[in-house]
């Protein structure tokens, strides 16, 4: 089995989600961000304040990279992270992208109930954020949809994680 990497929108359901599909295809779960944060002591917001954007992404392509060569896992990915440089193209070659795709609406229903410590969406207003995420999920749409799998990540529970983890296994054979 190669390592699975879970891409979509903020507010997609990728934390969520992965730890639950890890499990059902025997594998070990990783979120990015957090072992970004582990490995250099900042969360990505901190990274984002202190140092900047740019240094952010510089940052986690790294990151990516070594992830890249770790052993088979399901990977959740930033919102970001395949919508910079050569990344999806990466991605696609070391293991089975999948897409968690969700209706911009509900994303921005989602995201304006909980910025969480999303860098990109502090001090935005439910309008400001509205209209970022509809400007921003244009730009990376045609990133996300490069995906193996598009899994529709409506009304998401354990039987939907099944099907997915089903499919994940059909896909590698
Ligand atoms: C980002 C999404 C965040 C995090 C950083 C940038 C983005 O991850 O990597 O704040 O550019 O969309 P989540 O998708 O887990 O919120």
């Amino acid at each position: 089995m190669t390592s699975v990497f879970l891409i979509g929108f903020m507010g997609s359901g990728k934390s969520s989600w992965g730890p639950r599909l890890a499990r059902e295809l025997g594998l070990p779960f990783r979120d990015l961000d957090q072992w970004i944060e582990e490995e250099s002591g900042k969360s990505p917001a901190q990274w984002f304040e202190q140092e900047g954007q740019p240094a952010f992404r510089v940052k986690e392509h790294e990151a990516l990279l070594q992830q890249l060569e770790a052993p088979a896992q399901v990977l959740a990915l930033g919102g970001g992270t395949p919508c910079f440089g050569d990344h999806m193209a990466l991605l696609n070659e070391h293991g089975i992208t999948v897409y968690l795709q969700l209706p911009v609406e509900m994303l921005i229903t989602r995201l304006q109930a909980n910025t969480g410590q999303r860098p990109l969406l502090k001090g935005k207003s439910n309008a400001e954020i509205a209209a970022f995420v509809k400007e921003l999920m244009k730009e990376r749409e045609r990133f996300y949809e490069q995906a193996h799998i598009c899994c529709d990540a409506v009304s998401m529970k354990g039987q939907k994680v099944k099907a997915l983890a089903e499919k994940i296994r059909n896909y590698s054979r």
